[in-house]
C-alpha cells in the first residue's frame, strides 16, 4: 500500500443546504445528476485538481451517504475525506468544515457542492493564486445582462455599469489564518466566504471562473447539468471526462536465449537455465510490464525512458527497471492499482516459483499487486522451439 502525502491546502465542499429552490425530493447535494448525485459529480471535480484534504459538510442523517460518494469520487485518495455535519447556514456550515481541517493545511479553498460542473482548473487557478501570496481569491465571471437597481416597489432606481460587476463562483481560497480569524469575528451572515474575508478588512482577488461552474439552484439548472453530462459522456467513452479516473495500459515483449551468464526472468535468477539476451538482462517479463505501467499512464513506453543510450540500464535487473517506472509515474501523479503478467515459454517452469516471482515483482512496484502467470503453446511458433520468452502484462494505474 501507498501511501498518500499529508497536503497543504484543503477543499470544504459545503453540501448541507435544503435545496429549496430546487425542490428536488431530498438536499439539494443529494439529487440524483446522472447515475450519481450532484455531490458525487462534484467530488469528481476536486479530486481531479490539487492533491487535497476534501472535507464534506452534510445535512445531519446524510453522513453515511456523502462518505459513499466521497469514498468513490476519490478512488485510491479515500484517505484524504472527512465527512462533517453542517450547520443552519451557508456560514455555520464552513465553519463546521473549517474546525475539521488538519493541521499541515495552510490554504484553503471552500466550494460549493452546488456548482457540480467546475473545472479542474478553476481550483488550480485559485490555489496558484493563494500562492503566489494573496489573502483571499475568488473565481469570477464577467456579468453578460445589464443590471438595474430597483426599490422595493419594483421601479427601477438606476443602471449599473456593467463593467464594474463581476459574478463571483467558487472554489473561493484562502490562507487558512486569514479564514479561520474572519470566521470567528464575523458578526454578519454573509452569503460567501470572500465576503466573510472582506468584511475583515481584506483585499480579495480574483481569477478567471468558468461558465461550467455555475450553481445549480432550479430545476431548469439541474435539467441543463444533466443535458451538458450526457452530451459529454456520448461523445467520449469515458462518462466521467472531468475526472482523471483509473486508466489500463498493455505491455508485450520478447527475448531470445542466447545471452551470457545465467538466466534472469521475472525479477528471479534462474541457475542452470539459458540466459536471454537483451540490452539489459533481457527479463521480458519485466519489461512488458514497464510498457504497460508506461502506457497505462500515457507516459510513453520503455525505449522513452530506458533507450540504449542508457548505460545505468545496460545489464540491469528486473528491479532497476521497476522502480524507475514507479518513480516516472509518481512524478506524474499516478499509482500502481495492480498489474497482471503471463509468460509463455517452454523453460523455465513457472510453477514453483511462480509466488516468489509474483513477491520479487511486486515489492519493486512499491507493494503493489502483481499476478504472474505462465503457459506454453503446444509446440508452436518460436516460443513452442525453445528459441526464446514472451511476456504479455496488462496493468491498472489509478489517480495517486
Ligand atoms: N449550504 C450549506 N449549509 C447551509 C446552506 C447551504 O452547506 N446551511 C451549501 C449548499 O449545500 C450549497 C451551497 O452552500 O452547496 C450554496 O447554497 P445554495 O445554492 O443556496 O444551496 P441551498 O441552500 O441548499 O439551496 P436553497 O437556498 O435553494 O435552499
Ligand atoms: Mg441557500
Amino acid at each position: 500500500m501507498t501511501l498518500t502525502p499529508v497536503p497543504r491546502i484543503a477543499v470544504i465542499v459545503v453540501a448541507a443546504g435544503s435545496g429549496t429552490r430546487l425542490r428536488g425530493g431530498a438536499p439539494k447535494a443529494f439529487v440524483g445528476l446522472d447515475t450519481r448525485s450532484i455531490l458525487h459529480r462534484s467530488l469528481l471535480g476536486v479530486f481531479a485538481g490539487p492533491l487535497a484534504q476534501v472535507v464534506v459538510v452534510v445535512p445531519e442523517g446524510y453522513e453515511g451517504d456523502a462518505l459513499t460518494d466521497a469514498r468513490d469520487a476519490a478512488g485510491a485518495a479515500a484517505d484524504l475525506v472527512t465527512v462533517v455535519t453542517g450547520g443552519a447556514t451557508r456560514q455555520a456550515s464552513v465553519a463546521a468544515g473549517v474546525a475539521a481541517l488538519w493541521a499541515d493545511v495552510d490554504i484553503v479553498l471552500v466550494h460549493d457542492a452546488a456548482r457540480a460542473l467546475t473545472p479542474p482548473e478553476v481550483f488550480e487557478r485559485v490555489v496558484a493564486a493563494v500562492e503566489a501570496g494573496a489573502a483571499a481569491v475568488i473565481p469570477t465571471v464577467p456579468v453578460v445582462d445589464t443590471i438595474k437597481r430597483v426599490d422595493a416597489a419594483g421601479r427601477v432606481v438606476a443602471g449599473v455599469d456593467r463593467s464594474e460587476l463581476a459574478a463571483a463562483q467558487t472554489p473561493q481560497g484562502f490562507r487558512r489564518a486569514v479564514l479561520e480569524a474572519a470566521l470567528a469575528e464575523a458578526t454578519a451572515d454573509h452569503t460567501d466566504d470572500a465576503a466573510v474575508v472582506a468584511a475583515a478588512g481584506h483585499t480579495v482577488l480574483t481569477v478567471a471562473g468558468d461558465a461550467a461552474a455555475f450553481k445549480i439552484t432550479t430545476a431548469p439548472d439541474l435539467e441543463r447539468a444533466r443535458a451538458i453530462v450526457q452530451a459529454a459522456s456520448a461523445v467520449s467513452p469515458d462518462p466521467t471526462p472531468v475526472a482523471r479516473g483509473p486508466r489500463v495500459g498493455i505491455g508485450t515483449d520478447v527475448h531470445g536465449f542466447g545471452g551470457a551468464g545465467t538466466l534472469w526472468l521475472a525479477g528471479l535468477e534462474w541457475p542452470g537455465e539459458q540466459a536471454l539476451s537483451g540490452h539489459s538482462d533481457g527479463d521480458a517479463v519485466a519489461h512488458a510490464i514497464v510498457d504497460a505501467l508506461l502506457a497505462a499512464a500515457g507516459l510513453g513506453d520503455i525505449g522513452t525512458h530506458f533507450g540504449t543510450d542508457r548505460p545505468e540500464f545496460a545489464g540491469a535487473h528486473a528491479e532497476a527497471f521497476l522502480v524507475h517506472t514507479l518513480g516516472l509515474l509518481r512524478e506524474a501523479g499516478w499509482s500502481v492499482g495492480n498489474v497482471s503478467v503471463q509468460v509463455q515459454a517452454n523453460r523455465p517452469r513457472f510453477a514453483a516459483r511462480r509466488v516468489e516471482a509474483e513477491r520479487a515483482l511486486s515489492a519493486a512496484l512499491g507493494g503493489a499487486a502483481v499476478s504472474v502467470s505462465a503457459t506454453t503453446t503446444d509446440g508452436l511458433g518460436f516460443t513452442g522451439r525453445t528459441e526464446g520468452v514472451a511476456a504479455f502484462a496488462t496493468a491498472l494505474v489509478v489517480p495517486a
